[in-house]
């Protein structure tokens, strides 16, 4: 059996496509451009390029992006005062802080100082909470197209057993909530779970956001399971050249897997259009 490979690339194009239609009506029906505001902080090349996609797709959906740079050097008041500022813009809908922050940030003040209503990223505590009580929520972005790759296969989630491998609060612990809300049976793997084989041989879905390269083999997969990978890793590939990857083998769990995403061009354009969809809801949700 070889598995059908979700193509996230086509399904963001998708997305963006409705995103920058209802960007164009809004600007006739009620003079709205939607704005998103993106800070980044110092030089990390892996951030500019993230941020860089995030601002050029903005603007080919008519989204407004305000880019603000900062040197590495920036102080948590610092950072604290743009975003206020931002937060008093009528012109801006969505803020983005590009993660990480310099070391000696004070990276969750800086998150609770947005506005949780132009909270872009959904990393704001208000959100947070807002999920995990099942309320509307600005919801992270990248766990929001990994779940929409996942209903592509899966319609109906219910009582699927999903396991996410990955507790961070920007993938893996919203990505549980997701699942969560969906009627899976979920299991959330970390880098001190037993038995990790085990606990993927017996799942539906599985969601790799580890960031390590392959760490996930082929021969764990129960044969049929929907495999997202949401890892980016970059890696050398034996001739001097460098490649990405993701965290599952994908050679080896392409023949075992019912479904899954490809790296490059699955979960990755997917987290962009979820990021103008989040910033366009904003937008929406403003009272005319
Ligand atoms: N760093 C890695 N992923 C993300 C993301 O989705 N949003 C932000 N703001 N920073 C990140």
């Amino acid at each position: 059996m070889t598995a059908t490979i979700i193509d996230g690339r086509a399904t963001a194009q998708r997305l963006h496509a409705r995103i920058t239609a209802r960007v164009a009506e809004l600007a006739v029906s009620h003079s709205l451009v939607p704005g998103l505001a993106v800070i980044l902080v110092g030089e990390d090349p892996a951030s500019q390029v993230y941020v860089g996609n995030k601002t050029r797709q903005a603007q080919a959906a008519g989204i407004r992006h305000f880019d603000h740079r900062l040197p590495i050097g920036a102080t948590t008041q610092e950072l604290i005062d743009l975003v206020k500022a931002l937060n008093a813009r009528e012109d801006v809908h969505g803020i983005l802080v590009q993660l990480p922050l310099p070391p000696g940030v004070d990276d969750s003040a800086v998150l609770a100082a947005i506005d949780p209503s132009k909270d872009a990223d959904g990393f704001h505590a208000i959100n947070v909470g807002r999920l995990s009580l099942g309320e509307p929520a600005t919801v992270p972005c990248t766990p929001l197209g990994c779940l929409s790759l996942i209903r592509q296969v899966i319609p109906v989630m219910s009582g699927k057993r999903a396991l996410v491998i990955g507790r961070s609060n920007i993938v893996g612990k919203p990505m549980a909530q997701l699942l969560l809300q969906n009627d899976c049976t979920v299991t959330i793997a970390h880098s001190r779970t037993r038995d990790l084989p085990q606990l993927c041989a017996e799942s539906d879905i599985l969601v790799a956001a580890i960031g390590r390269p392959r760490a996930i083999a082929g021969a764990w997969i129960r044969p049929g399971a929907v495999v997202i990978d949401v890892g980016i890793n970059r890696i050398d590939d034996g001739s001097g050249k460098s490649r990405l990857v993701g965290d599952v083998d994908y050679d080896s769990a392409v023949l075992r897997a019912g479904a899954i995403t490809p790296v490059p061009g699955g979960v990755g354009p997917m987290t962009i259009a979820c990021l103008l969809l989040n910033t366009l809801n904003a937008a929406q949700r403003i009272r005319f």
